[in-house]
Order: C-alpha cells, then sequence, then structure tokens
C-alpha cells in the first residue's frame, strides 16, 4: 500500500514515520510529502529520503476553493491508499474529507475530545488536567472529531507549561502514529458508527 504525508512545518511525525516504513514496522511506501508551506522543515525530510516533495500554497491560488482542487489534483495523482495528516495545520474542505473518509488520519497531542484546536497542550496545562497524550483519529468534517484509533497518555507535572508538555507528547505521537498507520494497512481497522475496533486476532 501506499500513502502520502501532509505537513506544514517541523515534519518531526512525518520523520518518525518514515523510520518506521525503513524499518519494516509500517508495511507500505509513502509517495509524497505535500506541504502549504514552502519553508516547511518536512521537505527537506522528504528530499534525504528522496521522497518527491510538492508545495501547495495556499497563497498563490484567488480562494479556498481553487487551493483545494489543487491539494486535491496532488493528492489524486499519487492515487494514495491513506492520506495521512502530520502537523498539517489547515482545515481540509468537506470535498476532500468526504473523497478520503475511511481513508485520512490526523494526530492531535490530546486526549481528544479535549482540548481541540490549536495550542491543546497548553490548554491541558492551564485547564490544571494531570494526565494528557495524544489521539490519532480518522479525519471528519468536524475538526478533531473522527472515530479514534490510538490514545496515548503522559503525566502532567506541576513546573510544566506547553514547550514541557508538548515534547514530553510528541514522543507518544512519535509511537501511536505508526502504530496507527500499520493497523490500516495490516488491514486491522473497522470503524463501527464513530467506534474504531480493532481486530487483534492476527499475529
Ligand atoms: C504535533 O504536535 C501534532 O500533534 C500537531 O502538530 C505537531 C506537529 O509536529 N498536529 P511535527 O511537525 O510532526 O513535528
Amino acid at each position: 500500500g501506499t500513502f502520502v504525508v501532509l505537513a506544514s512545518g517541523r515534519g518531526s511525525n512525518f520523520q518518525a514515520i518514515l523510520d518506521r516504513v525503513s524499518d519494516g514496522y509500517i508495511p507500505a511506501v509513502c509517495t509524497a510529502l505535500i506541504t502549504d508551506n514552502p519553508l516547511a522543515h518536512a521537505i527537506e525530510r522528504a528530499r534525504a529520503a528522496g521522497i518527491p516533495g510538492e508545495v501547495v500554497s495556499f497563497k498563490s491560488f484567488s480562494d479556498k476553493q481553487a487551493y483545494e482542487t489543487a491539494l486535491i489534483a496532488t493528492i489524486q495523482k499519487y492515487n494514495p491508499d491513506l492520506v495521512v495528516l502530520a502537523g498539517y495545520m489547515r482545515i481540509l474542505g468537506s470535498e476532500i474529507v468526504r473523497k478520503y473518509s475511511g481513508r485520512m488520519v490526523n494526530i492531535h497531542p490530546s486526549l481528544l475530545p479535549s482540548f481541540t484546536g490549536l495550542h491543546a497542550q497548553e490548554q491541558a496545562v492551564n485547564y490544571g488536567v494531570k494526565v494528557a497524550g495524544c489521539t490519532v483519529h480518522f479525519v471528519t468534517e468536524d475538526m478533531d472529531a473522527g472515530p479514534v484509533i490510538i490514545q496515548r497518555t503522559v503525566p502532567v507535572f506541576e513546573n510544566d507549561d506547553g514547550d514541557i508538555l508538548s515534547d514530553r507528547i510528541l514522543v507518544e505521537e512519535h509511537k501511536a502514529f505508526p502504530q496507527a498507520i500499520r493497523l490500516f494497512f495490516q488491514g486491522r481497522l473497522t470503524i463501527e458508527g464513530r467506534v474504531v475496533k480493532i481486530d487483534t486476532n492476527q499475529a
């Protein structure tokens, strides 16, 4: 199977995923990195891995619809089995989300449904939760609300700030995302209503 990754920035999740493709843990191939940010470090990571980097810059389109059309065309060029959103900072329109329903996943740095949207880690610190974490979920039209595939937790300590907690969660993200993508390509994920069932029968 093949997948494309959409990323807007640093790309550490993208890198973690590539590393797990390299060691065979993810039984699939990443065929392109697609970004809306020409300066995304993820582009360097794609180049180092010999993977095409496609820049679909929001600014070079007259409106959101034109941008979405170009983005869909770019994704479809690779005809992926799965679209992976790894730190992609734009809201995708309903057309693309519907087209990839059940085949598009995202990672969010909180235990959804808590702390949706931006700065989730800082939201958690400010709320005073004692446990935080990350969620890998299927993407639906409602932001950060799709069926949950994997969640991993971390403790929150009294001297934490958003950055300290973000770093602690990121370590878990780099485990959760590859695991979710592996399960997808093993065909072990089924969605029943809004609940994802993981087939544990396989080895
Ligand atoms: C991660 O914390 C992810 O949960 C959030 O944005 C960040 C992306 O980091 N969506 P990176 O680009 O993968 O390093």
